[in-house]
């Protein structure tokens, strides 16, 4: 088929998708309606206006005030599902999110409310999509160890629904060294382990993501390329990269998408995938980011769309057996 069709049609998994970042406006102005929550926006456009970003932090202050709205385990299972739906459209058979516990605990919203409404649209995407997922829990980085160490305790009478851990946020000024003690915790209770590294940090951050907190993933991790060794070990390791080139363009990572490191990377032989991270805020879901890339790097073509594809089944968490059954 013509590339577009292969790229859209090809089934795929998700492995680096913020379900909060899948809010989209309007969803965002109804459960602020039906909440009793006030926007500092008077309308879906002046929200979407907003959307301007500069960089990592001009996009989360933005990306925290949406969350507000997320109040009762109902919003969660509603905005899970929105983003189900977008994904099956998109050929995703299996998607593993990332929630924030503490954006919404530090609201007051416990995190059993954030977890049986994400574990509630889990299942009814099995059931009614087909669609498997995952929920990954993330630390936020610019908050202290010690806050990691207390949302761990909470969540852990929910563990059987998380099948592992990240950090994100702000990654300039918090090293993944920051939280070597929360990590090395849930490397014992044998949760999974990611983080996101070298998206606007150094080189430095995803050494030691992979040293110090012992990562099987890195997430973005595209600054990876200013250190040849770095390369040289993530494709020996076979380390997969959750790249997510909307994201990257529209957070000033690189300034076009035809300056995007995607084809370089598979060329050195890294296990990259393709993400869309916050496709409510970026510009678009999966099949939008591969489309994006396709087009804007002559490099990427039919042999690069079916790579990345089996990246993203190989790079996953879920069994042996399912992973055989999708490569
Ligand atoms: N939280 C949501 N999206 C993020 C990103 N791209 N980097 C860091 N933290 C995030
Ligand atoms: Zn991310």
């Amino acid at each position: 088929p013509a590339l577009p069709a292969l790229l859209r049609g090809m089934p795929k998994a998700e492995l680096h998708i913020h379900i909060e970042g899948s809010l989209e406006p309007e969803l965002i102005f109804a459960l602020a309606g039906r909440n009793g929550v006030t926007l500092p926006y008077a309308s879906v456009d002046a929200l979407r206006a907003a959307y301007a970003f500069t960089d990592l932090q001009s996009f989360l202050d933005i990306y925290y005030a949406g969350a507000s709205v997320l109040l009762e385990e109902a919003d969660f299972f509603d905005m899970a599902m929105a983003y189900f739906r977008r994904a099956a459209a998109d050929r995703v058979v299996h998607a593993e999110l990332f929630f924030d516990p503490q954006t919404h605990t530090e609201r007051g919203v416990p995190v059993e409310t954030v977890i049986r409404g994400l574990a509630r649209a889990r299942a009814t995407a099995q059931q009614e999509l087909g669609v498997s997922s995952e929920l990954i829990l993330c630390f936020l980085r610019h908050l202290s160890e010690d806050a990691a160490f207390q949302t761990l305790e909470q969540a852990l009478p929910y563990r059987e629904h998380f099948i592992g851990v990240g950090l994100d946020s702000s990654e300039r000024g918090h090293p993944p060294e920051k939280f070597a003690r929360v990590f090395a915790r849930c490397r014992e209770l044998g949760l999974r382990l990611v983080a996101h590294a070298g998206e606007e940090g150094p080189p430095a951050y995803v050494w030691s993501a992979l040293d110090v907190l012992k990562v099987e993933r890195i997430d973005h991790g595209v600054r990876s390329l200013e250190d040849p060794a770095l390369v040289a070990r993530l494709a020996a390791e076979r380390m997969p990269l959750t790249v997510c080139p909307l994201s990257n363009v529209k957070l000033r990572v690189f300034d076009t998408m035809a300056q995007h490191s995607l084809a370089a990377m598979l060329d050195a032989g890294l296990c990259a995938t393709v993400n869309s991270d916050d496709p409510a805020y970026f510009g678009g879901y999966l099949n939008q980011n591969f489309i994006e890339t396709f087009e804007a790097l002559p490099a990427l073509g039919a042999a690069q769309a079916y790579r990345l594809a089996r990246n993203s089944f190989e790079a996953s968490f879920a069994s042996a057996a399912q992973k055989q059954r999708w490569c």
